[in-house]
Formats: structure tokens, sequence, C-alpha cells
């Protein structure tokens, strides 16, 4: 028997859509995962009544069709389905580690980024490796049109805000606009590179004022009742910058050492204000899947 564990992402970062993502110290997923001639699933903890347990359906039953991998599987949910903070790739990623080592596989990590982003493929319909490279490499990931992988480790305290507020992944796509301006593509490319250099140092002022984004973020934000007011009690607190969390309706909120609680609890005030109950995580930059 294996256990595992991957954590929660979150993507984009505001100026990186489709290709930023970093893993956050915690929430986490966990796995337990033992031989079987089928594979089998059981699901409990956050949301465990809205997810399948069906193999064709999990994206874990696909990760281990994808590893040649049956076994019973038990999947522990600390990251809440559409939440925008990776929930599927949590899965994924654990089950990913955890069957390469119950079968000894021997696939490197950046193997198993492209078999964990089929099996989210499988599952919903479209891959997006931006959550599932951060949660089996850990730190700031950049997953360009190919799918290859950079990754960097950083260190910067980070609180997402996950409301009562329910975004389908469709509607926030749908609201991305087909094209972009010269001007604010040249205002994005800006953004991302500081965004990176941030990450690179650590520097939560950097990664913050990289975070600005002029083209998905602005649609996404009118699908978060109180977006807003929220991105503002948390600059206001000392944030150094905010953005939807993948597709929603998590926020994230970047910022310097010791100021996570009160950007936290302003968070929550905030959306409490607008009538809408939220919880906030005051995490970090944390590591990839881990078998234990
Ligand atoms: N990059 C994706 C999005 C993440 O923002 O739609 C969610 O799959």
């Amino acid at each position: 028997m294996v256990f595992a564990r991957a954590p929660a992402t979150s993507a984009n970062l505001g100026s990186g859509f489709d290709t930023f993502g970093v893993a956050l110290s915690h929430p986490a997923d966990t796995v337990q995962v033992e031989r079987a001639e089928e594979t089998s699933i059981e699901v409990s903890g956050a949301g465990a009544q809205f997810i399948p347990t069906e193999p064709d359906k999990n994206v874990v039953g696909a990760v281990a069709d994808a590893l040649d991998a049956p076994a019973h599987i038990h999947i522990d949910k600390g990251v809440r389905p559409s939440s925008g903070l990776g929930s599927s790739a949590a899965s994924a990623a654990a089950a990913a580690v955890a069957l390469n080592a119950l079968y000894d596989r021997g696939y490197s990590r950046a193997d198993l980024v492209s078999v964990a982003a089929e099996g989210e493929a499988v599952v919903s319909g479209e891959a997006h490796a931006d959550n599932v490279a951060p949660a089996l490499l850990g730190g700031f990931t950049i997953v360009r049109s190919d799918d290859t992988t950079t990754s960097i480790d950083a260190d910067l305290p980070l609180v997402a805000c996950l409301p009562e507020v329910v975004v389908s992944t469709r509607d926030a796509r749908g609201v991305v606009p087909d094209a972009v301006s010269m001007d604010d593509h040249v205002e994005t490319v800006g953004n991302a590179a500081t965004l990176t250099a941030g990450m690179c140092r650590s520097d939560a002022d950097l990664v913050g004022r990289g975070m600005d984004d002029p083209v998905v973020t602005p649609a996404r934000a009118e699908l978060i009742t109180g977006y807003e007011a929220v991105r503002e009690a948390a600059l206001d607190a000392g944030a150094t910058g905010v953005s939807v969390s993948g597709a929603g309706p998590s926020i994230l909120a970047v910022c310097r050492e010791g100021q996570r609680r009160s950007v936290a609890a302003r968070m929550v005030e905030a959306f409490a204000d607008a009538g809408v109950g939220a919880r906030a995580y005051q995490t970090r930059v944390g590591e990839g899947a881990t078998v234990f």
C-alpha cells in the first residue's frame, strides 16, 4: 500500500493565463493505493459527494489506466472541487506518484505531468497542465503551449480565499476574449516577465506588480460576486497583488511576511459585505506531490 499527498494549486496568476501555476503548501489531497485486478475508487472529504467514483469518469481512473496500474484508490479530498484551486489536478498528481511507486514504474516527475494532464483531459475534455505541473513539481511553474514545463523554487506567503459561489469552468472560459490588442499584449508580456523575475527572487512586490492582467481577469471578475471589493480589501491590507485563481471562484493574494492574517480577514469580511460566505487559506508557495 502506498500513500501520497498532492497540493492545491493556483493557475494563471493574472498575467500567465494557461501558462503560470503555483503549488500551495495547503490544502492538499491525499490518496491511498493498493494493487488490485481492476481499478475501484472511493472518495471522502471536501465535496466528495460531487465526485464520481466510476473509474472512467474520475481523473485517478484515467491516471491508473495511463500507467497500466490497476488499484483500489481511496482519495481524501482536502481541495474542494470547482474551487479554482486545482482540485482534480491534486487528485491526479497524488494518484500518479502513488501508482508510479506502487508499480515501480520509474517515471520522472516531468513524465508524470503529461500522464496527469492526459487524465484531466479524459475526464474534463480539456487538458491544462498549468495545475498538474505545480501539483507534481512544486514551486512556480511555466507551461508552454507545447506542454514543456519549467519550474522555479519560490517562497512567498499567499492567501487563497474561497467563496461559496459556483462559477462553471465552461462560463469562465466562455468569457475569455478571442483576441487581444497589441497594447494589451505588450502590457501582459511585461507583467508576466516581471512576475517571473519576482518568483526567481521570491520578491512579493515584483510578483504582485506582475499579476496585473488587462485581458482575462476583468472578464472573469464579472462572474464572482464581490470580486472588486475583495481585491481592494486585500490590497488595502497589504497584499502586493491579487487575481482570480484559475477559473475561479477563489481569489489569490500575494503577501509580504506577517501580512497573511490581516489580508485573509479583510478578504473574508469583504465577501461577507457582498452577502457571500467565504473561507481563506493562509498558505504559501509549497512543494509538489510526495509519497509517504
Ligand atoms: N488555466 C485554466 C483556466 C485553469 O484559467 O481556465 C483552469 O483549468
